[in-house]
This record gives structure tokens, C-alpha cells and sequence, in this order.
């Protein structure tokens, strides 16, 4: 391979186990043969957590930088369509690898780099150097884009958002592509939209292309609302609106996306089992509106209990009948169109942009 990934792999680093769901530390020193395996494999390989706060060789708390699964990189190379010669922002440098596959095609000196960690930033600017793609490797805050260096035929963000930085279509000509991991708060589902910008620069827009995990940009990470800031004394449970619904607990789980862009302001946090009974919290963020399904093992109808201004549970089962009537959708069904001036972001549905809703 041209540019191989383990030329951008610190030496003691985190492969996630896809199988096990499990982050365990490789040494190159200690275990080469380990090393080497992991580095060729399709898995996300995790090189800091907790913004670099955490140290030695067990896990930390949260992953805050990582080299994506090899198929995801390539995938969304080939979304983001990239020239020989077109002018190319990445935000999210981490190992510097990205950046290397971007030079290659479209030249280093075409390939600027924004990375919000320093020691992150360092350490992909070294990596590239070494390898002989001298990229440049801005340590900043990606949202910002890089406008010394604008306009930009390409765009491709390798963290999630939930809103898209306006300075990005901005900052692409038109014509140009912004490929953006984004989802909303509804919990951790994402996908990968392929923003166009119009003739007028003024919006992007554009379908989503797939189903992605990526953390999200520091300064987007889920504000996780309190619980107790919602459900507060033992009698709130019984002075909730209590239900049935026999929406299945799997079904719940893959409709997330869909369900998220069209329920507004909405979280979802699911419990961990405790004795077959698992319950999913949804809480309003701009109310204190909460609800609970509980789901519990060898019952067809969960339980439901709904308290505040907004019914959120029965806004979450409608928006997952609607999914279900209309076959089931994947993200790709679906587009986003964002503004230059950073304004909300509006979903679509079937390449109908003119029925957007705010999302
Ligand atoms: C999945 S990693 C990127 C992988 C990288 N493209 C590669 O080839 O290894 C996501 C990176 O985004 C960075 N990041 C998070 N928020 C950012 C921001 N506001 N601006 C720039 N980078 C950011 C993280 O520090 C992390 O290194």
C-alpha cells in the first residue's frame, strides 16, 4: 500500500474489538506481532483517551482521539470524490493518516489539517513529516475551518457534529463538498452527509451516504442531562401518565437515526439490565418533559411512564410507526441542508427539499 496506516500508529496504542466491544492496549515494543496484526486490521485503533488527561496502558474513561476503521476511511474517500489538485480541509487531524491518503492524491501542499488537541496535533505533524507528506497541521479549532487557505474544493470532517460550522460552507466554493458525520441528541446514531454548496454559497446540501460512528467535536459533545434534574423524588414515577406500547426494544434501537431527525430536542439514554429489566429515559431539552419505556425479558408490551409539558414517548412512537410504514429507511433516504450563516440545520425526506423541517 502507498500509504500504509501503520506508519501513522503510536507505538503503544487501543484496537477496539469490534466482537468484544473492548479496547485493549498493544504495544509495538511488547508484543510486535500484536502490534502489527491490529495495525493491518479493519478496527478502530483508539490513541488517547480523556483528552489526553488519562495515562498509562489501561483504557481510560473516553476515547478523545483514534484512527477510524480502514473500510470507514475509505468510504468516505470515496464520498468525498477528491481530484488530483483540488484544494482539500480536513478537520480532525489525529494519527495524520487521512491526511497522508489526501496528500496522495491531491498533492500535500493541497492539504491543510485542523486538529483541536496540541499533543495530538504534534504528533500527527511529526508523523507526517516523516512519512514525507509535509501537510499542513493547524492546531485550532476545526469549526473555525481555515480560511487563510479558503476556498476549498473539499471538505471532510472526521468527528461528528450536530451542527455544521457555517465557517465550512463558507469557506468551499461552489460546487464544492462538505462530508460531515453528523446526528443529532438523540443518541450516539450518525451518518455521513454529502453537503453540495449551491451556486450562491449561501446553503449546502445534500443526502446522507451511511451509517457512522465518530466522537463528536469537542465543542459538540452531548451535555448529558441530569436525571435528577427531571425525575426528582420517589413519587414521580407514580404521578406519571403511565401506558403500554408494544414498540420492540430492537426496533427502538435501529429506527435511533430516523427517529432523531424527527422528534426535536430530545434525548435518549438506555439503563444498563438489571434482572431483565431494561428501561430507555428520553428527556426534553428545552423542558423538563420525561418519559421511560420499560422493556422486560418474556413481555410482549413494555411499560411506559410520561410526565411534563411534551409526551415524548408518544412522540418518539410516532416518528417510529412512521418509520415503519415507510419501509423501514436508512439514513440514505434522507438529506440535510445547512446554512452559510450557521442556522439550524433542515432535514428532507426522498430528495423532496422543499418539505424540509428544522431538525
Ligand atoms: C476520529 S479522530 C480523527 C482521525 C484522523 N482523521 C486520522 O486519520 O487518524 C477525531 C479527531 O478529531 C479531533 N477533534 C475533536 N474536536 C475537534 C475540533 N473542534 N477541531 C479539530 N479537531 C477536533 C479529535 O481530537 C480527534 O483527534
Amino acid at each position: 500500500m502507498d500509504v500504509p496506516r501503520a506508519a501513522f500508529l503510536p507505538d503503544v496504542m487501543w484496537p477496539h474489538d469490534m466482537a468484544t466491544g473492548r479496547s485493549v492496549a498493544v504495544s509495538r515494543a511488547l508484543d510486535p506481532e500484536g502490534w502489527w496484526r491490529w495495525a493491518g486490521a479493519d478496527a478502530p485503533i483508539v490513541m488517547q483517551w480523556d483528552d489526553g488527561a488519562h495515562e498509562g496502558v489501561e483504557p481510560g474513561g473516553s476515547f478523545s482521539s483514534s484512527s477510524s476503521m480502514p473500510s470507514l476511511v475509505f468510504s468516505m474517500l470515496r464520498d468525498l470524490d477528491v481530484r488530483p489538485g483540488q484544494r482539500v480541509l480536513e478537520v480532525g487531524t489525529g494519527t495524520g493518516w487521512n491526511a497522508a491518503l489526501l496528500a496522495h492524491r491531491v498533492g500535500a501542499a493541497n492539504v491543510v489539517t485542523v486538529e483541536v488537541d496540541g499533543a495530538v496535533a504534534a504528533r500527527g505533524r511529526a508523523a507526517l513529516e516523516r512519512f514525507g507528506a509535509p501537510v499542513e497541521v493547524v492546531h485550532g479549532d476545526g469549526a473555525l475551518g481555515r480560511p487563510e487557505r479558503a476556498p476549498f474544493d473539499r471538505v471532510i470532517v472526521t468527528c461528528g457534529v450536530r451542527d455544521v460550522p457555517g465557517a465550512w460552507v463558507r469557506q468551499t466554493r461552489p460546487g464544492g463538498v462538505v462530508l460531515v458525520p453528523w446526528g443529532t441528541y438523540y443518541g450516539a446514531d450518525e451518518a455521513t452527509a454529502r453537503l453540495v454548496v449551491d451556486e450562491d454559497g449561501r446553503t449546502a446540501s445534500g443526502a446522507f451516504t451511511r451509517s457512522v460512528a465518530f466522537m463528536r467535536m469537542r465543542s459538540q459533545r452531548s451535555v448529558w442531562p441530569r436525571h435528577d434534574a427531571y425525575v426528582f423524588g420517589a413519587e414521580a414515577m407514580d404521578a406519571a401518565e403511565v401506558s403500554y406500547t408494544d414498540v420492540p426494544e430492537d426496533g427502538l434501537r435501529r429506527a435511533g437515526f430516523v427517529v432523531g431527525l424527527r422528534v426535536r430536542h430530545v434525548a435518549r439514554n438506555a439503563d444498563r439490565e438489571r434482572g431483565g429489566r431494561r428501561a430507555v429515559w428520553f428527556y426534553g431539552l428545552t423542558d423538563r418533559s420525561w418519559a421511560v419505556v420499560v422493556f422486560r425479558d418474556g413481555r410482549e408490551r413494555a411499560k411506559v411512564y410520561q410526565s411534563g409539558a411534551r409526551r415524548l414517548w408518544d412522540e418518539v412512537e410516532d416518528a417510529f410507526r412512521w418509520w415503519e410504514r415507510h419501509g423501514r429507511p436508512g439514513p440514505e433516504r434522507f438529506g440535510l441542508t445547512v446554512g452559510a450563516d450557521g442556522r439550524a440545520p433542515a432535514a428532507w425526506w426522498d430528495g423532496d427539499r422543499d418539505a424540509a423541517w428544522p431538525v
